[in-house]
């Protein structure tokens, strides 16, 4: 949730802090802090607010070779000057920043209380400085080790100390961390976002591991103090995929990248003259694919949405049974899992900690894990038996749009891959590979009807409540549709089965509310028509989003977001595009923050 960084190099890194933490920002913004070790002692500087608000108010004089910076998401005690990171020891001689949950941390402050230490802070995280102050004697690493042993709970931290000041100690566990390795210093951040623009060369680092990093190199050992020596690796993406672009925000810049996100999720995949997919990730045979007897999909989130268009997708074309989980669910249910099962996990960051957490249920239990992720190297991929990544590149936009899209893409390629092995036939399989071969084109059409959505989002200026409504392989784009709307633009939206809408839902239905209706040409189109019939008996505003070509849909709805003819179980990569245009308009129309709406965090590493 948080983000966190620290820098060690031979001149001043505040500002290569200051820019590591604009880069973190979506991940927590409620505050931000930073620290260095200057000539004469630790320097400490907290806001409330953006990143851009502690660069402002940054006194002259906070310069320092060694630091670490903060910017964050509350999980204990208000956005507040002294809650903000990085937390100091009663003496002032060490600094910490921490992405994570201590759980143990108020026996941890009682202790320490005892002892004389004065915390000021309400959260869990200042418990570290006192604790690895009160190990401490002499050597940095071996405090936070032994701190680390006391604790119960989630983190990822970095520690600095005026009495150590060439040394920087970084530590995880369930909270990601990685090294980078640059030229004249190492840095260490949370996501590698805040590495790209200093190098490509990084180092991963597993729960359990803490590290000293000097000047001349790194230092790795385990909590029990075995020596571990780690390997470094290169991460593909650069600079300009962290830029907007020309776009005003992320999030547009993201939802107009889809069509060469569907590209690069489908390159070297799809073999559209033999109608075959290759999954190279993949790594179970034939014969043990044909075994599957239930395919299980844990995930968060919009990711959860994902999966459930993949129980659609799956169940139609594959012909295995599926189920979808809420991740949080899943892991403290004891769901029955038998040894034929596979269990999916989907996650754009990788790093979701209910969904890691069902990924370590399901392996405990001896499933076959398949990992959907996005992010290089996170834990989930790291950690799960196999995996197809989407290759979506970094999504920095709160609202996820394009990371859905890639996924949908990725069920679609799986679904081929086990619909081949059972009862699909050469000819159905071809039909659908052309199919999504012609999707990025498909996508870039809606994407020129841009316009439209912004019209259309007017709707959605005063409003409060909005309902969405879809059926079958779009039922799932509904919900996703209505997540889109309240994460950005803070109205009350909820998804639904179209004819669900009759049990409830209806009753909330006046002049006042717009209705979305996904209503493209399939077999359930007439049931959709009714559906919206009642809607327009009842006074509301139809936003309908249609099949090109329909013209009978102009006179039952308001608004028509027109989306090209594709095959059923495709059209949710085109039907959800004119809803993320939708909720992005309506929020800039709104005035919010688009990017980093309030409240919410672009992954979520606390349960
Ligand atoms: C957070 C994000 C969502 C995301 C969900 C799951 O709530 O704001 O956009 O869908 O986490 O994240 P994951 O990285 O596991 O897909």
């Amino acid at each position: 949730m948080c983000g966190i960084i620290g820098c060690l190099g031979t001149g001043d890194v505040t500002q290569m802090l200051i820019e590591g933490l604009k880069r973190l920002e979506y991940r927590g913004y409620d505050s931000a802090g930073m620290a260095v070790i200057a000539q004469d002692g630790m320097k400490v500087h907290k806001v409330v607010g953006r990143v851009a608000e502690l660069e402002r108010t940054l006194p002259e004089d906070f310069c320092g070779p060694v630091g670490v910076a903060h910017t964050r998401w509350a999980t204990h005690g208000a956005p507040s000057v002294v809650n903000a990171h990085p937390h100091l020891d009663s003496k002032g001689q060490l600094a910490v920043v921490h992405n994570g949950i201590i759980e143990n941390h108020r026996t941890l402050r009682s202790v320490l209380e005892s002892r004389g230490c004065v915390f000021r802070s309400e959260t869990d995280s200042e418990v570290l400085a006192h604790l690895i102050a009160h190990y401490y004697q002499g050597d940095l690493l071996a405090a936070v080790r032994q701190a680390l042993r006391d604790v119960r709970g989630t983190y990822g931290i970095a520690v600095i100390s005026t009495l150590e000041p060439d040394v920087l100690v970084a530590a995880r566990n369930g909270s990601p961390l990685i090294v980078g390795v640059r030229d004249g210093g190492l840095l260490v951040a949370s996501d590698a976002s805040a590495l790209v623009a200093h190098t490509r060369d990084v180092i991963y680092f597993e729960d359990g591991e803490i590290a000293a990093l000097r000047a001349d190199g790194l230092r790795t050992v385990t909590l029990e103090d075995l020596e571990v020596s780690k390997t470094v690796e290169r991460i593909d993406w650069d600079m300009d995929r962290l830029e907007r672009g020309g776009f005003d925000h992320f999030m547009l810049k993201e939802i107009h990248e889809q069509p060469e996100v569907i590209r690069n999720a489908t390159r070297g995949r799809l073999l559209v003259e033999a109608g075959e997919v290759k999954l190279g990730g993949i790594t179970l045979s034939n014969r043990e694919l044909k075994k599957i007897r239930r395919i299980v999909i844990t995930a968060c989130g919009t990711s959860w949405h994902a999966a459930l268009v993949g129980e659609y997708m799956l169940e139609s074309y594959a012909h295995v049974p599926v189920e979808v989980e809420y991740a949080s669910e899943f892991r403290y249910r004891r769901p029955l899992l038998e040894p034929d099962d596979l269990v999916i996990v989907i996650s754009q960051s990788g790093e979701t900690a209910d969904t890691l957490a069902a990924l370590r249920e399901a392996k405990e239990r001896g499933v076959v894990t398949v990992g959907i992720c996005n992010v290089v190297g996170s834990t989930i991929a790291r950690e799960t038996d196999m995996g197809i990544y989407t290759h979506a590149g970094p999504e920095i936009g709160v609202a996820s749009t394009k990371a859905f899209t890639a996924q949908l893409t990725v069920l679609a390629l799986l679904t081929l891959r086990l619909g081949r092995l059972h009862y699909m036939t050469p000819e159905t399989s071809r039909e659908i590979v052309r199919a999504m071969a012609e999707l990025p084109v498909k996508v870039e059409r809606v994407l020129e009807h841009a316009e439209e959505a912004r019209a259309a989002a007017e709707l959605f200026a005063v409003t409060q409540n909005c309902l969405y409504l879809g059926r079958g392989f779009n039922f799932p784009v509904a919900l996703e549709g209505a997540l889109k709307m309240k994460e950005i633009s803070y109205i009350h939206a909820e998804g639904y089965p179209a004819a669900e809408m009759k049990h409830g839902p209806i009753a909330l239905v006046d002049k006042n509310m717009p209705v979305v209706v996904i209503a493209t040409r399939d077999r359930v189109y007439d049931k959709i028509l009714s559906n919206i019939e009642e809607v327009k008996a009842r006074g509301g505003r139809i936003i309908a989003v249609a099949t090109e070509g329909d013209r009978e849909i102009r006179r039952h709805a308001d608004c028509v977001l027109y989306v090209p003819e594709t095959l059923d179980l495709l059209t949710p990569l085109l039907t959800v595009v004119p809803l993320q245009l939708l909720a992005y308009y309506a929020a800039v129309a709104r005035g919010c923050d688009v990017d980093r709406p309030r409240n919410l965090a672009k992954s979520v590493t606390v349960e």
